[in-house]
């Protein structure tokens, strides 16, 4: 059904800023909301589709407040910090730091992961603490080095608006509350998808998609090293946990999953397995940000055989030739940079 298609790239380009030739006529379309218009992201190649839970298409209004709240810093104690200071599109939707700061300058623990492919996302946080992002969103706004705000403040302060009080009456015929304020958010996030990369058409039949060293480096990804052990689907994750021995050095290491499942043998110092999508924007690495750049982190797979006494013992030691790791990085950082990646300028902010 061609019409749908293209009706859904119109609503969807208005969502997340077309990349490429939208029409000015299809964009307006888009930023005039009514209650009739819905939002559900045309797939781009290589994405599965969308889970069922959250394959209804959403209405646009809901993702234009969701992406507003995205970026209101009065949604942090001070109204200093948005989700966007540590999710910015420019930045991977991350915040290119090793770790994330929020309000008053804290600095948290952990890096900040990009949100852009979290529709398919079952267990969020490095740790997989929740599972929705409608579980998220609380935790970030109310934690003491994020936004720190109580759920409750964040109603009031968004009813305190009239442009938003106006737009919650109209998405959700009541005022804002803690529940439909996350509820909105995540809407937003959904929306949210890259695919499109050069491996998507090399995996579609073009062979030429990938140049001959991101080619070897694909076969030393997927045979060679055994990257897709856990780096595999097309997400480029397992969503599983496992414990490669990143930060079991300090002082008090992080207990990872562990801290979720109480399993201390099975789940200290596990981390999800990261997608690798877009990867090359989201430097630095690991769950503690302490790897610089893909380089460093093959670098640390060549070591990650090292022992600890909770490492998986499914790491062993690799050893590569410096082509096979020029050429694996290089379809890290080419292969894997999807072509419509979501650029999403910030919204103007309802007084
Ligand atoms: C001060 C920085 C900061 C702010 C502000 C922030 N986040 Fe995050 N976000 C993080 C960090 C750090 C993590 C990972 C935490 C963990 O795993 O324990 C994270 C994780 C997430 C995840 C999980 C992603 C995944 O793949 O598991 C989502 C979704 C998310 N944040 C959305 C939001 C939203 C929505 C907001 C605004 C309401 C927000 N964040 C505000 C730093 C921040
Ligand atoms: C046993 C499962 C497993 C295998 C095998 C594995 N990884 Fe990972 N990978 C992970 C986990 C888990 C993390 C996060 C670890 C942490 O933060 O403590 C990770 C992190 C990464 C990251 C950082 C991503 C980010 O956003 O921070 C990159 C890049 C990466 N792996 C690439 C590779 C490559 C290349 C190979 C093959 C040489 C490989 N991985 C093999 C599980 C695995």
């Amino acid at each position: 059904m061609v019409w749908l298609a293209a009706v859904r790239r119109i609503l969807f380009c208005g969502v997340i800023a077309c990349i490429g030739a939208a029409s000015q006529a299809a964009v307006d379309v888009a930023l005039t909301p009514s209650k009739s218009s819905s939002a559900r992201p045309s797939l781009p190649l290589g994405l599965p589709p969308l889970p069922r839970a959250v394959e209804t298409a959403q209405p646009l209004a809901k993702v234009e407040l969701g992406k507003q709240l995205f970026f209101d810093a009065r949604l942090s104690q001070d109204k200093s910090t948005s989700c966007a200071s540590c999710h910015d599109p420019k930045q991977g939707w991350s915040n290119g730091k090793r770790f994330a700061t929020g309000v008053g300058g804290h600095v948290g623990a952990r890096s900040a992961p990009s949100v852009v492919n979290s529709v398919y996302v079952s267990r969020y946080f490095w740790d997989g603490r929740a599972n929705s992002l409608e579980e998220v969103i609380p935790q970030p706004i109310q934690h003491p080095d994020e936004m720190a705000l109580s759920m409750d403040d964040a109603a009031q302060r968004v009813n305190e608006v009239r442009g938003y009080r106006l737009q919650f009456q109209q998405v959700f015929g009541v005022d804002a509350t803690r529940e439909n304020l996350a509820e909105a958010i995540a809407a937003f996030i959904r929306t949210l998808v890259a695919g499109n990369s050069p491996f998507d058409r090399y995996r579609a039949g073009d062979l030429s998609a990938l140049s001959p060293a991101a080619r070897s480096g694909h076969d030393v990804f997927m045979f060679r090293a055994n990257c897709q052990m856990c780096h595999r689907g097309a997400l480029l994750s397992d969503g599983g946990f496992h414990n490669l021995g990143v930060g079991t050095d300090e002082a008090k290491p992080d207990p990872g999953r562990a801290a979720v499942t109480g399993d201390k043998s099975y789940d200290t110092g596990a981390f999800r397995t990261p997608s690798l999508r877009d990867v090359s924007r989201t430097a630095p690495y690991m769950h503690d940000g302490r790897l610089e750049t893909l380089g460093d982190v093959l670098d640390f797979y060549e070591h990650a055989g090292d022992v600890n006494s909770h490492r998986m013992q499914m790491l062993n030691i690799l050893v590569l030739t410096d082509e096979e790791k020029h050429d694996l990085a290089v379809f890290l950082k080419e292969g894997l940079t999807s072509d419509d990646y979501p650029a999403v300028d910030p919204p103007k902010l309802p007084e």
